[in-house]
């Protein structure tokens, strides 16, 4: 491996967000790029690969550009290129694949490929440069990148092995038993529908934009938010259809006796699509659909939140996990992330380790991280693939 500071050019472009990032495999990140066509894939209300693939072929060169001028380099000075390969859909996959594959021959720099999942586990570690306007919390049971394993600030747990990992995305929901750096167990995943997928489709059968998650998320905020204080405001349940919606336990958990640590959202999705289509099937004014909507909305969350803590919370106590984390766009949910915390309080051992909002969404950040940590720990083996590798639509961790 080349010296201390040697810089890594990472790429995403495995969906819909065209992302590049330079990380320092000692100092940290110092840009991250990412250009989104959330504007674009909400006119169709879901993403369609097809006119994924183009924008990123439109948008790869400027991302990269833009990544290395915020980082006050060029590419001449890069030293290792790292890029998603796998999971994700091959089209957007093969223009970040072929643009990286064509800088490493043409720069002659070793590029090492990185699947998109182990991707998502090391926004956990990625650590931002500089860092001397962060203020540490005091004390704390959480650690996020900028605190984690900081020598400076004994307070903050470390992440430490084994670690339970919570891999939530559109594509993806995986319970990861994390051994080591590279070192991965999967307990469990979904049979059908991944979590953000869930999320995805129900805010299209509730009338909300794509992506899902964070629509569905701010408008079950809203509802959320009236419930302790005032009774009052909570929407009048005579006036709704089903008086039963807004008490938070609806809608089914699936599978959370089922001895195992799969997961399951499909029922629990046409669940909500029977019960809105009943429940809306009579007439309503706009001030009872928007009700019943934020109703409904803060139901599926409370189901989906309920299933992936209870879960998690399960594998931590049987392997004994001195960490639990969380990763994928669904992290990014704020009521995931405090109910986990506050489960996590009742387990002294635990320390809860999550990443910064920003980095839970598709982002090259995390592919430039997880190679850094790969450079550190495998050394020259981590390289030897050289550009002989293929691009995959499924690939496990
Ligand atoms: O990891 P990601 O950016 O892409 C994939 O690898 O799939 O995850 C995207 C998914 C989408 O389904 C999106 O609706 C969901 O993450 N998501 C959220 C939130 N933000 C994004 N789901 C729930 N709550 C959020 N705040
Ligand atoms: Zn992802």
């Amino acid at each position: 491996m080349k010296g201390k500071n040697s810089l890594i050019l990472g790429i995403e472009t495995s969906c819909d967000e065209t992302s590049a990032a330079v990380y320092a495999v000692d100092k940290g990140l110092l840009s991250n790029m990412v250009a989104s066509q959330i504007d674009i894939h909400k006119k169709t209300g879901g993403v369609v690969p097809e006119v994924a693939s183009r924008a990123h072929v439109e948008q790869i060169l400027p991302v990269i550009d833009e990544a290395l001028e915020l980082a006050k380099t060029s590419l001449n000075k890069i030293d290792y290129l790292a890029v998603t390969h796998a999971p994700g859909l091959i089209g957007s996959l093969l223009v970040g694949v072929n643009t990286a594959k064509t800088l490493a021959m043409v720069l002659d720099k070793p590029l090492l490929p990185i699947n998109h999942l182990e991707g998502h586990i090391y926004a956990n570690f990625i650590r931002e440069f500089p860092i001397s306007n962060f203020q540490f919390p005091n004390k704390s049971k959480i650690s996020t990148p900028n605190n984690l394993n900081n020598p400076k600030n004994p307070n903050i747990p470390k992440f430490n092995f084994p670690a339970v990992i919570l891999l939530v995305s559109g594509g993806h929901t995986s319970l990861i038993l994390m051994k080591g750096h590279s070192k991965y167990k999967t307990l469990g995943e979904t049979l059908d529908d991944a979590a953000g997928e869930a999320f995805d489709k129900v805010a299209r059968v509730l009338g909300l934009p794509y992506p899902g998650g964070p629509n569905i998320s701010f408008v079950a905020d809203n509802y959320r938010r009236k419930i302790p204080n005032s009774k009052s405001q909570i929407p009048n349940k005579s006036q709704i259809l089903n008086p039963k919606i807004g008490d938070g336990n609806f809608f089914p958990r699936s599978m959370l006796g089922s001895g195992d640590f799969n997961f399951s959202f499909s029922g629990l999705k046409t669940a909500v699509l029977y019960a809105w289509q009943k429940d809306t099937s009579n007439n309503l004014t706009i001030k009872q659909y928007n009700n019943l909507r934020t109703q409904f909305a803060y139901e599926f969350e409370e189901a989906v939140v309920d299933i992936l803590a209870t879960k998690t919370i399960k594998a931590a106590k049987k392997y004994k996990a001195k960490t639990v984390s969380i990763c994928g766009g669904v992290a990014a949910n704020k009521r995931l992330r405090e109910e986990l915390e506050t489960r996590i309080k009742n387990l002294p051992l635990t320390a809860y380790c999550l990443p910064l909002t920003k980095y839970c969404g598709d982002n090259a950040a995390m592919i430039g991280c997880c190679a850094a940590y790969r450079l550190k720990n495998k050394k020259s083996q981590a390289i030897s693939k050289g550009l002989n590798f293929e691009v995959m639509s499924n690939k496990e961790i």
